[in-house]
């Protein structure tokens, strides 16, 4: 992990010091920014941990926690909101069984995470899956992917 930080570290130096790519740069290695990356470049660059939470909490694109194995995009924008992009939603929370406040199942299998439109309107409601984009989702299309899924890792347990 250190060795990681040391090469992100060396290409902000490179960079001119832009915390965004750097955080950015993290996020790409780690699939999120481990709180020992803040403590690491806090103390390396000089930099307040503070400076770098604001840019965390402030943008949309970073995280602080691990994603699941998977990572399921639900688009809430203006059209898919119309189009019942809400009701897909809420009965992922309910599939996924998601407390709350998470966004990740307890075994880490499931990411769930909501955007604002992904540019794909004319085909709302649109979720993405692993990558692939689904248009004209129902929660019945969504639910059977899920199931097929979760099948074969089911199966190794
Ligand atoms: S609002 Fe969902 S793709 Fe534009």
């Amino acid at each position: 992990m250190i060795e990681t930080f040391e090469t992100i570290v060396s290409q902000y130096r490179q960079n001119g010091g832009n915390i965004i790519s750097l955080l950015q740069d993290t996020q790409d290695a780690f699939g999120y920014i481990p709180r020992e990356a803040i403590d690491y470049f806090s103390q390396t660059l000089g930099i307040a941990p503070s400076r770098f939470f604001g840019v965390v909490t402030f943008y949309a694109q970073f995280r602080m926690r691990p994603t699941g194995r998977h990572k399921i995009t639900v688009c809430c924008g203006t059209a898919c909101h119309v189009r019942g992009s809400d009701r897909i939603l809420n009965s992922l929370q309910i599939e996924l069984k998601l407390e709350p406040e998470a966004d990740t199942t307890k075994d880490g299998e499931l990411t769930l995470e909501q955007v604002n439109c992904v540019g794909a309107c004319s085909i709302a409601p649109v979720l993405i899956l692993d990558k692939k984009v689904y248009g004209k989702a129902t929660t019945d299309k969504i639910m059977k992917e899920l199931r097929a899924l979760k099948g074969p890792s089911d199966d190794k347990e």
